[in-house]
């Protein structure tokens, strides 16, 4: 018998696949039907405090291994998007990761207080989305602003009873010299778990058309192509920090998942493959099981690196 369930933060799931931000946008609708497809967790695309149009068309782009997305956190603020967390919370069936944006700290702060009134299971904040300013200035750039931020946000849940006990994850980006001790000072500022890894940054020409493909020129990176620099960053800041992981990047097989587990984490995300593969988490999941069988896994946190 293999046990597929796993905790992030006191927070249990039937299986170690989580949807992850942004791939099924913020409709209830969507992250119902990701449960109902097999994931052990879904997360809302991220919402802002303020309504966000995002950028011009073409957002995205896919070629071969890799996907390239710049959609500028089209949301349609934190207001709506109160509605839609609330009733995925109570028609899922797993856990709900509401996932925030903001422009400044307190921005953050105030969306997380707000969205925590639907009771998701977790916050998550994308300290890293590539694609809003053009220079890639992110929170998640440097350990001092990353860890000042969760610092923030966690003060202002705790300062009342009704938010005081949801967990906080901090989103990571792959782009920065040493994510390990990024995680670790968020781990020192108060923060209950890291998500790794947001899109790395990226580009692609159409040289017929002598353009970028993209509107925005630059977009994030994400898909089968991700995955080894995703592995390098979750083993990283396993070995630095001691909190649960939502590890992601590329993952697109059960295999994959596997490896991810192996390198520290403790539940998998699943994003491009659902554009990659019709059934992505019935499949992945079944694939999981089949290989803790094949390997001798009992549980999902026996799955490590040989000492
Ligand atoms: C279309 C698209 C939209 C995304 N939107 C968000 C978002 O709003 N917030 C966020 O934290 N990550 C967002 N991401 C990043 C994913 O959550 C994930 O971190 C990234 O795609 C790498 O994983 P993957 O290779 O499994 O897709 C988005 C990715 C894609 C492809």
């Amino acid at each position: 018998m293999t046990d597929l369930s796993t905790t992030l933060a006191g927070v249990k799931l039937n299986n170690p696949l989580v949807l992850a931000s942004g791939v099924r946008g913020n409709n209830a609708g969507l992250l119902i039907r990701a449960a109902m497809e097999g994931a052990g967790a879904v997360t809302s695309k991220s919402c802002s405090l303020q309504p966000r149009e995002g950028h011009p068309n073409p957002t995205m782009m896919q070629k071969g291994d890799f996907m390239l997305n710049a959609i500028g956190l089209s949301n349609p603020g934190v207001e709506d998007e109160i509605g839609e967390i609330k009733e995925a919370v109570a028609h899922a069936g797993v856990p709900v990761i509401a996932s925030v944006y903001g422009g400044s700290a307190p921005d953050f702060e105030k969306t997380a207080e707000m969205i925590a009134q639907a009771k998701p299971a977790i916050i998550e904040l994308d300290a890293s989305c590539p694609n809003v300013h053009r220079e890639g200035e992110m929170f998640s750039s440097s350990a001092q602003s990353a860890s000042g931020l969760a610092r923030a946000v966690k003060t202002r849940l705790k300062a009342q009873a009704k938010t005081a006990s949801i967990p906080l994850f901090i989103k990571l980006a792959p782009n920065v010299p040493d994510i390990g001790q990024i995680a670790l000072e968020c781990q020192k500022a108060g923060a209950d778990g890291i998500t790794a890894i947001n899109t790395m940054p990226a580009m692609w020409i159409d040289v017929r058309a002598r353009k970028p493909v993209l509107a925005n020129q630059y977009g994030g990176l994400s898909g089968p192509a991700l995955l080894p620099i995703a592995l390098r960053c979750v083993h990283a800041i396993r070995k630095k920090c001691s909190l649960p992981i939502i590890g992601g990047g590329g993952v697109n097989s059960g295999e994959d998942a596997a490896a991810m587990l192996m390198a520290g984490a403790n539940a998998v995300s699943i994003g491009s493959a659902v554009y990659y593969r019709r059934n992505a988490f019935g499949e992945i999941r079944a694939e999981l099981q089949e290989f803790m069988q094949e390997e001798g896994f009992a549980r999902v946190s026996d799955i490590r690196l040989e000492e």
